[in-house]
């Protein structure tokens, strides 16, 4: 198993650019089976989740192209409407197959996806929505089997924001019969790349982006083009890997409006933030203040950032308290972190984060994609060197970290020794 090493303590400096984000792919490769063509998508990281993603489609009949960052999709028809389980345990995401099958194919059968390293995450509100457009669904042997002649258009009213639930029925609804209207609807900027490119394709869509989202069922879509945006997390990663070392970090390809919340964060703990239209920069000139922090939905402080901010807080000047309120076991990081010396305790839903001066590199085992990544940014801040242990998580959703962060001077290498 790959694990990642670094020699810590090293101030990071430079320009880094944004890849696109792994939260837009992957619904967008997914709405390529709403119609038979040619589809184009720029700006396509390389993760190991977009792979996974390209052997489901392969399997359901949408044959891909991944070259350079562009990837190519031809939808041929179907070929299977079954979402199996391997791949479904390894990307939660694959559930996203489940409204495109269902609008075009009037029938799609999905691995229920089971538990998670981060909480339990059911998809019982894409369900009861997709019933609600008259979708008869029936749970066996581990599989969602679910069938319409032609779904229609419903008003949905989601009881608890979801972002694959958002993307899942915006989807089924653009090929329903009628009009559907989604209450409570994610506002996360990945629902509006997916809303943009359904309306290219063809789709009526108003109010991504809102709570509340109009779509207007078609007859037929037509596949077309699009630059997937940027990935907001990844940016804000490398953003911290600057300030968390001491050094100053430019990302690029990456609008500030994506990371609007976090950058008032960093600054209430005494970064310097810099930023133009496409570009930001952090650096701080002396150790930063603790601060709180909630997760929450979009704009709220995103969940993905959290255990990376936990890190950046480990170090922090004063106590901070992590509250965490979008999945109900996404501490797991933090024992990993009292490992180089971290100070934190957990209580419920919240992490006590006491600062300390300075964390010693230590051996750790990362359980998932954000943990791995807050694992890295305290080792490359520790002292000595720190082994980072199942780096296939990072894999998932970080294009070429070593390399990145290489080219801003840090000490990293993968060994699977
Ligand atoms: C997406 C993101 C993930 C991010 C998360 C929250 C993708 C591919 N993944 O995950 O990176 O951490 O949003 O921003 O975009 N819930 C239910 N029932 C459901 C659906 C969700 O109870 O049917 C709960 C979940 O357990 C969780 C909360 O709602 O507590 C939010 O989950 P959701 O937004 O659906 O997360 P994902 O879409 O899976």
């Amino acid at each position: 198993m790959d694990k990642l090493i670094i020699e810590g303590g090293i101030a990071l400096n430079g320009i880094v650019k944004a890849g696109g984000a792994k939260n837009s792919v992957l619904p967008l490769m997914a709405a390529t089976i709403l119609a038979e063509g040619s589809h184009q998508f720029s700006n396509v990281p390389h993760l190991r989740d977009v792979i996974t993603m390209q052997r489901l489609l392969t399997h359901l009949g949408v044959a891909s192209e991944l070259t350079n960052n562009n990837l190519h999709l031809t939808s041929n028809g179907l070929q299977s409407h079954d979402a199996p389980y391997d791949l479904v345990k390894t990307m939660r995401a694959s559930v996203l197959v489940l409204g495109p099958l269902l609008a075009r194919w009037g029938k799609a059968r999905v691995s229920l996806p089971g538990g998670c390293a981060i909480g339990a995450r059911p998809i019982d509100l894409h369900l009861d929505a997709l019933k609600k457009m008259g979708a008869q669904i029936e749970i066996k042997e581990g599989y969602v089997e679910a069938t319409a002649s032609k779904l229609k258009g419903a008003e949905i009213q989601f009881n608890i924001v979801t972002v694959t639930g958002t993307e899942n029925i915006m989807m089924a609804a653009a090929l329903a019969e009628g009009t559907t209207i989604l209450k409570n609807a994610a506002r996360e900027p990945e629902v509006v790349d997916l809303a943009h490119y359904l309306i290219k394709m063809g789709a009526e869509i108003e109010g991504a982006g809102t709570g509340t989202i109009v779509i207007r069922g078609m007859q037929n879509l037509k596949p077309a083009a699009h630059t997937v945006i940027a990935d907001r997390i990844e940016a804000a990663t490398f953003l911290i890997a600057g300030v968390i070392t001491g050094g100053e970090v430019t990302v690029e390809n990456c609008p500030p409006f994506l990371l609007e919340t976090l950058l008032q964060h960093l600054k209430k703990s005494g970064c310097k933030i810099k930023t133009d239209s496409e570009s930001i920069t952090v650096s701080a000139s002396e150790r930063l203040k603790s601060i709180d922090i909630a997760t929450s939905p979009f704009p709220g402080f995103v969940t993905d950032m959290q255990a990376q901010f936990m890190a950046l807080m480990s170090l922090a000047r004063g106590t901070s308290r992590i509250t965490e309120t979008i999945f109900e076991n996404r501490f797991q990081h933090a024992l990993e972190l009292k490992r180089l010396g971290a100070d934190i305790s957990v209580e419920g839903h919240t992490a006590i984060v006491k600062g300390v001066e300075k964390l010693s590199g230590a051996p750790l085992m990362a359980t998932d994609l954000r943990a791995s990544a807050s694992l890295i940014l305290a080792g490359l801040a520790a002292e000595g060197t720190t082994i980072v242990d199942r780096a296939y998580h990072i894999d998932r959703g970080y294009e070429k970290i070593e390399e990145k962060l290489t080219l801003l001077g840090a000490k990293i290498s993968r060994t699977n020794q």
